[in-house]
């Protein structure tokens, strides 16, 4: 575990971190991004931050890679490419730097290792984990071949490098339906998000069977919820992601991954818009879509919401956090990325 006293004071050390409004007016640009969601004050302590990681990641020739669930001064102030599990995955391959910062979850920085072994992959919280991926280890998988035998495995990347080393094929929730018809059999495994096997099962005609796995984050919202929300605030456009539990898709007016989600609001301009997910979802596109209301509860990722512009200085800073998979694991696991991320390339996804 980071030792946080001991880490401010040691990059205080090497970094003007003072909150400073001038620094901030210096980076205006980048402020304008996040201005409807972030307050001036809090912008005037990130600003010396954001500085410290953009200098530093050019003289360690590094990329920071965010999810969409990275709250907004991480989100737009240091990553360089942002997005859903798959797109960011890809864009690990495609990059030509010496060292990744994964501003995620630790599956999500696995699979930057996995599919680039050459590279350094730094996580800025070990602790940053996920309970799908927690939810299953290897052995459940052989415990689903040997109920279902000759079923094909389809495992969410939500997962160990262990666990998709043990599957056919990883998906994620912008392919999850597609992957699954695509297989040749008529029973398909897909592990371990129960909720998204259920959403994928109502759309397909195969005979989903699946691990109980479920996120924490999603499996809070009820059908009953979205239905009180709006009788209490009429016109508002629900969108849920696909860890949702299937009533709470069917009672949503749209369903997909976070890059799926970011595209409806982006395309379809709802005047109110609530996101059945992680809460920076909204903060992140508000200043982009100044069109849309973005009302409603929402959920935090506690693990996502490990990763803060402080650590992230920090593991450059030190190169300490590296994510490691041992190359035989690593290569399996490879074979089921690579597997999804061909198939999704053949489908057009
Ligand atoms: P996406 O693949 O849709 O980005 O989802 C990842 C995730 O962890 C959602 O909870
Ligand atoms: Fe895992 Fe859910 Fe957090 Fe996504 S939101 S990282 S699935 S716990």
């Amino acid at each position: 575990m980071l030792d946080l006293p001991h880490v401010r004071s040691a990059l205080s050390e090497h970094y003007d971190l003072t909150p400073s409004p001038e620094v901030a007016e210096a980076m205006a640009d980048t402020y304008a991004r996040m201005a409807r969601v972030v307050t001036p004050p809090d912008w005037a302590i990130y600003a010396p931050y954001v500085k410290a990681i953009n200098a530093l990641k050019k003289e360690r020739n590094a990329v920071i890679l965010g999810h969409n669930y990275m709250t907004p001064e991480i989100f737009h102030g240091v990553s360089d490419y942002v997005g859903d599990s798959l797109q960011i995955a890809m864009k690990a391959q495609e990059v030509d730097a010496e060292v990744i910062v994964q501003a995620g979850v630790h599956f999500m920085a696995e699979t930057t290792k996995i599919l680039c072994p050459e590279k350094t992959v730094l996580m800025p919280d070990m602790e940053a984990g996920c309970s799908l991926a927690e939810s299953i280890t290897a052995g459940g998988i052989d415990e689903m071949r040997a109920k279902y035998p000759g079923a094909p495995v389809v495992t969410y990347v939500n997962t160990t490098a262990e666990v998709k080393a043990a599957s056919d094929i990883c998906c994620t929730s912008s392919n999850a339906l597609q992957i699954v018809n695509a297989m040749e059999s008529d029973t398909v495994i897909m592990t371990p998000d129960q909720f998204l096997a259920q959403n994928v099962a109502n759309q397909s005609h195969k005979n989903v069977v699946y691990w109980p796995g479920s996120c924490i984050v999603h499996e809070q919202y009820t059908a009953k919820d979205l239905r009180d929300f709006r009788e209490w605030n009429p016109g508002t456009r629900l969108i849920a992601h696909p860890e949702c539990p299937p009533d709470v898709v069917e009672e949503a007016d749209f369903s997909g991954s976070t890059s799926g989600i970011i595209k409806y609001v982006t395309d379809e301009k709802p005047q109110k818009a609530m996101l059945i997910t992680e809460c920076s979802m909204a903060s992140n596109i508000a200043d982009e879509l100044p069109e849309v209301d973005f009302v409603g509860p929402c959920n935090m990722c506690p693990y996502m919401k490990k990763i803060s512009l402080e650590k992230i200085l920090w593991v450059l800073h030190t190169g300490e956090n590296e994510v490691l998979v041992d190359p035989e694991v690593g290569a399996k696991a490879r074979a089921s990325v690579q597997a999804m991320i061909d198939m999704s390339r053949k489908l057009g996804l």
